[in-house]
């Protein structure tokens, strides 16, 4: 298989993530293994690096690439399961773990993986297909309200109302299958100037419903501070705003450690700082990179580190 997918910061999630050398590291989106490769490049043969993918394209693929690599080990589950791989690998703790959010280029650019407006595919959507409900399930048989939540909630459109209704009223003709049922309808829809961004948000909110994206981030961030070894570090790749918020918010939590309410005189809840911030500011990817890779354009990495 051709690998389209480029890794986003790479020099920089790499510098940021090792510690240690001969460290064991998590990375919990292996993808197509472009950051994964990076870090390896990087460690000693005393080194141990699980990864995880939840989809099974990727899996297969990593399993491939990595074969001759004994210090690699592959999973094939969602990386909320982090603890329980590191308990399967009989690991104490790990010294980084890291995650490279959303789909990759490969996914976006396979019609048979229907993620992307640009192709006619089954309207899927689901990265695990052996998991949940399709975005065709959701577009035929959720009632308007949920749908225009759905929009909202995870894609941030302003017009979600109109846009379930339209949703709605579609289904009462036809039913929606393929990606393209779903983008002529938007594109039916909306002026030639909003067209894209409609697009971009419809597709963005159904992909994060399905994947239950944002609840599995928090439920991997918590984890995953249980997970590292004090001095490990946590770097996150987002790409759009909901998920560096929940990033942010986390460090910012875990950081501050007591949860207290602001009027209390002395704490009372005993909660002590958890992480430590690295990078106070994201690091974002620089005009060249961009250039070179259209899609590092709304990358963020954030990083922290184990107390
Ligand atoms: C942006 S790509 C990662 C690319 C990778 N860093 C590389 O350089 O090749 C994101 C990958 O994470 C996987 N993924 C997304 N959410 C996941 C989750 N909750 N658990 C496991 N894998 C996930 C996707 O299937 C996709 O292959």
């Amino acid at each position: 298989m051709e690998i389209k997918h480029i890794p986003v910061l790479r020099e920089e999630c790499k510098t940021h993530l090792i510690t240690n050398k001969n460290g064991c590291y998590f990375d919990g989106t292996g993808g197509f293994g472009g950051h994964l490769s990076v870090f390896a490049e990087n460690l000693t043969h005393n080194s141990l690096i699980v990864a995880t993918d939840q989809d099974t394209v990727a899996f297969n693929h990593l399993i491939n690439r990595f074969q001759t690599d004994s210090r690699i080990k592959i999973y094939n589950y969602n990386f909320t399961k982090v603890d329980f791989i590191m308990k399967v690998e009989g690991i104490s703790g790990f010294d980084g773990i890291f995650a490279d959010l959303g789909v990759s280029s490969n996914q976006l650019d396979d019609p048979s993986e229907g993620f992307s407006h640009r192709f006619d595919g089954p309207l899927d959507f689901r990265m695990d297909k052996k998991q949940g409900k399709t975005a065709a399930d959701v577009l035929n048989g959720y009632d308007e309200k949920e749908i225009a939540k759905i929009l909202l909630q995870f894609g941030e459109e302003p017009n979600f109302k109109f846009i379930a209704r339209m949703i709605v009223q579609y289904r009462e003709k036809s039913t929606f299958k393929t990606t393209q049922d779903l983008a002529e309808l938007i594109r039916r829809i909306s002026s030639y100037d909003k067209v894209n961004k409609r697009l971009m948000r419809v597709f963005q909110a159904l992909r994060i419903y399905v994947n239950g994206e944002l609840d599995a981030l928090s439920v991997f961030l918590k984890k995953s501070l249980l997970c590292l070894n004090p001095g490990g570090r946590l770097a996150i790749l987002t790409y759009h705003s909901l998920e560096d918020r929940i990033v942010k918010e986390f460090f910012r939590i875990e950081e501050k450690g007591c949860i207290c309410p602001p009027n209390f005189p002395v704490c009372v809840c005993g909660k002590k700082p958890g992480l430590k911030i690295v990078t106070r500011k994201p690091v974002i990817p620089g005009e060249r990179e961009i250039n070179e890779n259209p899609r590092s354009r709304s990358a963020k990495l954030r990083v922290a580190e184990k107390i």
